[in-house]
This record gives C-alpha cells, structure tokens and sequence, in this order.
C-alpha cells in the first residue's frame, strides 16, 4: 500500500513518486492550501494539498485528525523559510496526486502531541494513547532492550524454557493471585510470584543456563515501580557461585546500556555489604548518585543527659546518626519544619539539627534547639566526625536502628532531590552480605529476606538456630540509580540444610511438605548447586527510556488500584459460571465508580 514510511522521507528522494500510509496528526488550512501532517510509528511527513488537484484538495478539506489516509504524490523541498529543523523530514513535503480515506476518526478524547494528558484519560483510550510518539518509543525501547538481553543469553549458551502461570504459590513475599478450579471444585491454582521453584526444578532436570522473559503475579500495594503484573528476567545456573552469576550478568548489563542508549557502565561495579549500605546510606539500595552519607553518633552519645540521644544510645538495637547537609544553613525555618514533618510521617519522633553558622567559634557558632544538651567534648566530636563546615546542617536520628535507617535514608533522597544534588549519570552498585531472615514483629517470627530457598552463607551456619539475626545470606541485589532492579541468591541444594531452614522460619514439616513437597523430593534425587537472578524488566526499560512510571513502558498496564481503565477489568461473572466453579459470593459485589485515581 505504500512506498516508504512518514519518517523516511528525505532530500535524496526528490521529485520521485512517494505513497504514504498513516494517520492525520494535524491539518491546517493556510488560504487556499491544505497542509497535513500525517503520522506513522517513523515519525511525521507534511504533505500539501492544492487547489490544482481538485478531487484530492476536496478531499484533504474533508479530513480530521486521527483520519486514516494513503497519499500519493511527488516528493519536493519545502519553500525556503518554510523548512522545520525540529524534524528529521523537515526539509521535504508531499505535493499529493491522490489521497484516499482509508478510515475516518471520531473527534479524540485528546490530542496526540498534547503534553499533559490525565492518566485515566490515557490508560481509559490506551490505544489512542499508544500512537503517541513518546509511548511508540517507550515501548520500541523496551523491544530493543529485550532483544540485548537476549542476544546476550543466546551468546552465552543459555535456553529458554516457558513454566507455568496456573500453578501453585510461590513465595517472593506478596499476596497470590488466586484462580478457581473448576475440574477441583474448591480448589484454586495460584498466579506465580516468580518462576523461582520451576528454575530451581530445571536445574534439578540438567537445564543449566535457564532464562525466561516471565510474567510474574503479585498482589500488593502498588507504587510508581510496582505492577500487579510485572515481567522479569529471570536467569538459573548450576555449579556455579555469587562470583560467577555476579560476573556473569554485569556484561549483560554493561552491554544492555552501550546498545540501547550508548552508556559505558563501570567495570566492574562497585559492591557494597548490606550492613555498610545500611550504616552509610539508611538503605538497601542506595542512590549513589546523591553525595551525602550518614555519620555514626551512637558511640558519643552513651553519656549525654539528654534522654532523646542517650536512650537510643544505651538500647542494642538503637542508633544516633548525623546527615551532613553541605550549604545546608541556607535552609529556612519553615523548611527544616517541613522536613521535620516529613521525619514524623516516617515515624520518627523529631528531626534535631545543628546549623553552622561559624566553624571557628566553636559552640558559639552554631545554632540548634539541642545544643545546650551536649557536652563541649561530644560538640568537638560531633563536628570533627562529620567534617562539617562553615555553612553546612546537620539534621540527627535517634531511635532503633531500623528507624533511624529509614528515616534518614529518605531524608537523605528528598534532600538530594531538593537541594539539586543528584548527580548526573548511571551509577550500579551490587549489594551483598544480605541477612537471611528479618523479625516480623506482627508474627513474632522469622521471615526470608528474599525467599526460602536462599542459601545461608556457610561461615554463619552454626548460628542458624541460636542467632538467625546474625546470618547471613549468599543473595545479592542490583540497584542503579537508587532503583533495584534485579536480585538474586545462590539456592540451598541440600535437604537436609532446606529442612533446617524452613524449621528456623516456623515452617513445620507437615506445611513444608503441603506447599514446596515436590521441591524437598526433587532435591533427594541428585540437585546440582545452583543459583540464579531475576531483573524487573519493566524497572530496566523505565529507567533507560527515563520515565518516573513503570506504566510508561507497559503497553497496557494496572492502575494504583490493580484496574484496567481500558477494558474494566477485573469484572462481574456471571452466575451460572460461578456456579461451575463452586463459588458463592458472600456479598453481592459493589459497582465502583469509573473514575479512578
Ligand atoms: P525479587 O522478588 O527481588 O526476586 O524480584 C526480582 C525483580 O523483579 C522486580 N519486581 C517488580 N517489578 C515490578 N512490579 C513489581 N511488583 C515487582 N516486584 C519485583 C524488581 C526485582 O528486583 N525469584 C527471585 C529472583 C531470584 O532469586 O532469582 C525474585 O523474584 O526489579
Ligand atoms: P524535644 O526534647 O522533644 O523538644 O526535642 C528536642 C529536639 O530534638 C527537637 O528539635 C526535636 O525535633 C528533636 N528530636 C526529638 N526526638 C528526636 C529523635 N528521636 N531523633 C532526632 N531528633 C529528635
């Protein structure tokens, strides 16, 4: 139907005949000549309709934006003055011969080359939304990113291998996805939260170097970078250790940015141990992009009368620590209160902070509602620690650990956001030495950091049972640019140590057998070691195409509310299908209004 894309016109074809397909992003009535800018997934082409050409300037007075036409014509430089160097065919246009309708458009809900469209609106008409240009490139990249990574894999002797969505829980941490048999009555399959024990089962079957492009499933509460339906890469091998995964897939990574958006990653990428991410940054996937870093106090503050430091100071689980903001004594009161509130909402009981205003004055240059109760000896060490000068804040933490983390490690990203202080660049980091396990103080039980099949590390195995706190996992995260976009572990292959493992979590026997039986007996018939990671593609592809949202690179995605705007689902079955299911609802179902969000 047609010769050439909109975006491949050019100079070099000049006066030859050209047809082109696609649909009218804008047409403008200049006195006398039509102007329409048709659009396809290359870009735009002007094309020009004049008077001379009777039937087709009649038609080309008929059209509306979102029409769709083929045009034929000849290609010719635009008049001198007229050219658009915003646009690679800015310099030609289409004189047409002949235009045809090949469908017509209702008026759009909006524009296509409007910046500042609702989201709703947006996700409620995703396919006109797709058109856009921005959206074609998102997901275009997204394309050019899986088919790196898989070129990559390939290269490296991997296979992919498909496993199933109707399955049985996997547990990554997350509500399931439940679906009702109707073959069992009563019983329901569950959506995988990864491939995690199909991988490890692959393994099991000699399928080393396993990767799949998976869907994964999980019900939680959702946020810019989280999905109720996600992909990953998700990645297995055997005998094979963190070294050989972690050095495995930072070429993977290295080569993923130089393809798609021509970026030189470190080699290699710097590491850190979680306790040191911890201690330095308040997070577990620090930006590293933002130079500001907390200080430890607690040691200083045993001592001190004042009870919001010393408490803290005294407890094993407390911290005091320091945020060094550099020109931060340039903040206004009613900016440090909003980030005391900030503190608040986070759970924290105050935001202490001591402004520099002189270095050299000693305790007579700085100024701080917590000054006068702090020792002279504790000041001098406090200003010596965080080498603090003339000009700077430093905001403090006092609390349990935990708190104090993630209090300042907030803190630490908002005022790198509000004080201009992000760098510009990529920065990965690899965070290793993760705890196997953290108190859930709901349950009063152990809980996997990553998930249960993660081996422990072997140097810490004697304190599984008397000290789980203190152990810690062979598991390691990706984070570039304060986002995680891929962790991973090497597994427990033994059945014995995954017994041990699943007992120190209050998995009992009977429960382990009932939920991951098939798993402990495979292990018993010959488990190679093995390991593996998985990468949140969607996280990937929004940070290469520089979005905030993951949505932005999911074709058609879930709202905040786990809804789709465009074909309203989830939605109302029927009666008579529930009851082939087996399932009676306890209350009839609400209709929720359509608006959303
Ligand atoms: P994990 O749970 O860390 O590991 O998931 C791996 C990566 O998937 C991405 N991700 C998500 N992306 C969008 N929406 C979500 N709701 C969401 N949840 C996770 C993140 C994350 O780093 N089976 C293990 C991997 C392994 O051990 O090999 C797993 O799923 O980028
Ligand atoms: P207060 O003694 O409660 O009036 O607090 C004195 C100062 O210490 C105020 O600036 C509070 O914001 C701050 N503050 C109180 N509790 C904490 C805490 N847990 N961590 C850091 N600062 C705090």
């Amino acid at each position: 139907m047609r010769s050439h894309y909109c975006g491949e016109i050019n100079q070099s074809l000049i006066d030859q005949e050209i047809t082109l397909c696609g649909w009218v992003n804008r047409r403008r009535d200049h006195g006398g000549v039509i102007f329409i800018d048709l659009r396809d997934r290359s870009g735009l082409a002007q094309v020009v309709a004049d008077p001379d050409s009777e039937e087709a300037f009649a038609i080309a007075d008929s059209v509306r934006n979102e029409f769709v036409l083929r045009v034929n014509g000849l290609l010719r430089l635009r008049p001198e003055g007229t050219e658009n160097p915003e646009l690679p065919t800015g310099r030609v246009e289409l004189l047409v011969r002949e235009i045809e309708i090949l469908n017509s458009s209702e008026t759009p809900p909006f524009q296509q080359d409007e910046d500042d469209v609702n989201e709703a609106l947006r996700l409620r008409y995703r396919y006109l939304d797709l058109r856009r240009p921005s959206m074609q490139k998102n997901l275009t990249m997204r394309h050019a990113i899986t088919r790196s990574l898989r070129h990559f894999l390939d290269n490296e002797g991997f296979i992919e291998v498909e496993t199933p969505v109707l399955t049985r829980s996997t547990p990554e941490g997350a509500r399931d996805y439940l679906v009702p048999s109707r073959t069992h009555e009563g019983q329901f399959f569950a959506l995988p939260q990864s491939p995690q024990l199909f991988k490890q089962l692959l393994m099991m079957s000699g399928y080393d170097r396993y990767y799949q492009i998976a869907r994964c499933f999980r019900d939680e509460d959702l946020r810019a970078d989280r999905q109720p339906e996600f992909t990953q890469l998700d990645m297995e091998l055997s005998f094979t250790d963190e070294e050989s995964v972690m050095g495995l897939v930072e070429p993977m990574v290295r080569q993923l940015f130089k393809e798609v958006v021509k970026v030189e990653l470190p080699d290699p990428f710097p590491r850190i141990t979680y306790a040191d991410a911890m201690a330095r940054f308040g997070s577990d996937r620090p930006d590293l992009r933002i130079p500001l870093e907390l200080v430890d106090l607690t040691d200083l503050m045993v001592g001190v009368e004042f009870k919001v430091f010393s408490g803290p100071a005294n407890r094993p689980d407390g911290r005091i620590a320091a945020l060094p903001l550099p020109g931060g004594n340039s903040l206004t009161r009613q900016q440090i209160d909003r980030y005391t509130e900030f503190a608040q909402s986070l759970g924290a009981k105050g935001l202490a902070y001591i402004k520099i205003n002189d270095l050299s004055l000693g305790r007579e240059g700085l100024q701080s509602p917590v000054l006068k109760f702090l020792p002279d000896e504790v000041i001098t060490q406090i200003l010596e620690r965080t080498a603090v000068k003339t000009g700077d804040l430093l905001f403090f933490g006092a609390d349990d650990a935990d708190l104090v983390n993630a209090v300042l490690g907030a803190l630490r990203e908002r005022l790198g956001e509000e004080s201009g202080l992000i760098e510009e660049g990529w920065r990965p980091l690899w965070v290793v030495d993760f705890p196997l396990v953290e108190w859930d103080k709901e349950n009063r039980r152990w809980q996997a950091l990553h998930h249960p099949f993660t081996a422990p590390h072997p140097d810490d195995l004697e304190n599984l049972e008397s000290n789980a706190g203190d152990v810690r996992s062979r598991a390691y995260d990706l984070v570039i640019n304060g986002s995680e976009l891929g962790g991973g572990s090497i597994r427990i292959h033994d059945t014995t140590l995954q017994s041990r493992v699943f007992r120190m979590l209050g998995i009992g026997e009977s429960e382990a057998t009932e939920k991951f039986g098939f798993l402990l007996e495979a292990l018993r018939y010959g488990a190679p070691p093995h390991g593996g990671i998985a990468f949140g593609l969607d996280r990937i592809a929004a940070m290469m195409t520089g979005c905030d949202s993951i949505r932005d690179v999911i074709a058609f995605p879930k709202t905040q509310k786990a809804s789709c705007l465009l074909t309203d689902a989830p939605g109302e079955v029927d009666q008579p299908q529930l009851r082939e299911l087996g399932i009676r609802l306890r209350k009839p179902p609400v209709k929720e209004a359509p608006s959303e969000e």
